[in-house]
């Protein structure tokens, strides 16, 4: 029995792990299962990332070079573009990118076209995990026929799961061995295997009674986040109306040791997750009649923040007969969240460009960020690269405005106030007493 089969392999730890995608959430997972003392082959369609993996140099901040050099030297890990390879793995794990169109449809590409590769290569005797964000159903009703159009048979021939990464880029308390995994196979055996496997590399697996579920979980879970981001957003535009230092309410509701939970208004969504998820799951929705009205409302307000941000400044340089058309504004921070490189949906960029397109000059300075480029197709400011700038003196003295956009730790915030002629701090990174004792004037969010 194909169940009993793969099982064997797990428990004696001679399964051969594939894991399609080494970005984000598949690097660290080949390392994991690699170090653990499984055989990891890791697939990348991009050939530089393969390479660097195999000469031991991590392009990911969260996974150190000397644990992936561990696994290389001890034979227990290689990254290679060859799919071929897939034929040699008892288990194929799908980490690939799940974005959205122009349209904020689901663009399923990525998954369609690592499940090509599968269909291509599969053999009897395969577990295939989907660990790609997506709507629910996507399992079963996408890679379960393509496999069964190969001619193989579920249960008999191979098993189907889907597992949902919660990785936290940049968390250094809960990395993948730590976070609880939740597992939903297509049938009962894909979920007991696929549980088991998991197992082997984290403390807490939480199996689910399908794929759907599991599918759903995650978007549950993120869908939860864009919410509540949009209602601190919201509350934070309110006490801002009436005067009320929004900042200082979430501290204090905070005290509740039950039936509450902080989210903090920011510049807008970022990052691979929060800003599209959602989208996925009131897509589904849609197609069966279903409009989610929660999911859009949140859209709307976290959206308008990049305006509402520039909005706060334009006011502020007004106060000064200041107009924005040939300001200088120096955005401090643009990853989508601090002390990380990532730069997938930062609302940063938004930011800027709404400046731009009002004729700032904006500068930048990010520690983590040496380049920023914009998206033509999205850009109404000039879309020209900006590039990091030295948090000289002068760089901060010369700006008309400063929008802290991330609040990376490794910033001088002290100084930044002492220098500043004026700051809009969209992430409450300035704190009272640095406030208190600022001549530069202060707009926060
Ligand atoms: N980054 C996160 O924090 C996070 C957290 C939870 C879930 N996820 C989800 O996990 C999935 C992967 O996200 P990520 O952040 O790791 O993305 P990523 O862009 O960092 O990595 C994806 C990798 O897949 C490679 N790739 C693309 N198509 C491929 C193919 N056909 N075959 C082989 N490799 C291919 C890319 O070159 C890239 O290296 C997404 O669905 C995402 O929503 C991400």
């Amino acid at each position: 029995m194909i169940k009993d089969q793969i099982k064997k392999r797990i428990e004696e730890k001679t399964a051969c792990i594939g894991v399609i995608g080494l970005g984000y959430v598949g690097l660290p997972l080949i390392v994991e299962f690699s170090a653990k003392g499984f055989q990891g082959i890791g697939f990348e369609v991009d050939k530089l990332k393969a390479d660097a993996i195999n000469a031991a140099n991590s392009y990911i901040v969260d996974v150190p070079d000397e644990d992936i050099a561990k696994c290389i030297d001890s034979g227990k890990m290689s990254a290679t573009t060859d799919f071929s390879k897939l034929n040699d793995c008892d288990v194929v794990i799908i980490c690939v990118p799940t974005p959205l169109r122009k349209t904020k449809d689901p663009d399923m590409s990525y998954i369609l076209s690592a499940g090509a590769e599968i269909q291509k290569y599969m053999r009897p005797g395969q577990l295939v995990i989907l660990e790609s964000t997506t709507y629910p159903g996507t399992t079963d009703e996408i890679l379960q026929p393509m496999f069964e159009k190969a001619g193989y048979k579920l249960n008999e021939d191979f098993l189907l799961a889907f597992s949902p990464e919660r990785v936290d880029p940049g968390n250094p308390q809960y990395q993948t061995h730590n976070i609880p995994k939740v597992v939903g196979g297509v049938g009962e055996d894909s979920t007991e295997v696929a549980s088991l496997l998991y197992s082997q590399i984290v403390s807490d697996v939480h199996s689910v009674s399908s794929a759907r579920v599991a599918e759903a979980c995650k978007l549950w879970e993120n869908t939860f986040r864009a919410i509540n981001i949009g209602m601190a957003n919201e509350m934070a535009k309110l006490c801002g109306t009436l005067g009320i230092d929004a900042w200082e309410v979430v501290k204090a509701a905070d005290t509740k040791p039950f039936g509450f939970m902080a989210f903090y208004p920011g510049p807008g969504l970022g990052g691979h997750c929060i800003p599209l998820d959602p989208h996925y799951l009131s897509w589904k929705a849609r197609q069966h009649g279903f409009d989610s009205q929660f999911i859009t409302l949140a859209e709307e307000i976290n959206s308008g923040m990049p305006k509402y941000v520039v909005k706060l400044a334009a006011d502020a340089l007004n106060d000064d007969k200041k107009a924005v058309n040939g300001s200088k504004i120096l955005i401090l921070g643009v990853a989508y969240k601090n002390d990380i490189d990532d730069m997938r949906e930062s609302p940063a960029l938004s930011v800027i460009d709404l400046f731009r397109a009002k004729g700032a000059d904006v500068v930048y300075h990010d520690p983590f960020v040496p380049e920023v480029t914009f998206d033509h197709a999205y850009t109404i400011g000039d879309g020209e690269p900006l590039y990091n700038q030295d948090l000289t003196d002068d760089l901060i003295e010369s700006a008309d405005c400063v929008v802290i956009c991330t609040a990376h730790k490794t910033i001088d915030y002290t100084r930044v106030m002492e220098l500043s002629n004026m700051i809009v701090d969209t992430r409450n990174a300035l704190n009272k007493e640095m406030r208190d004792s600022s001549k530069a004037r202060i707009v926060r969010l």
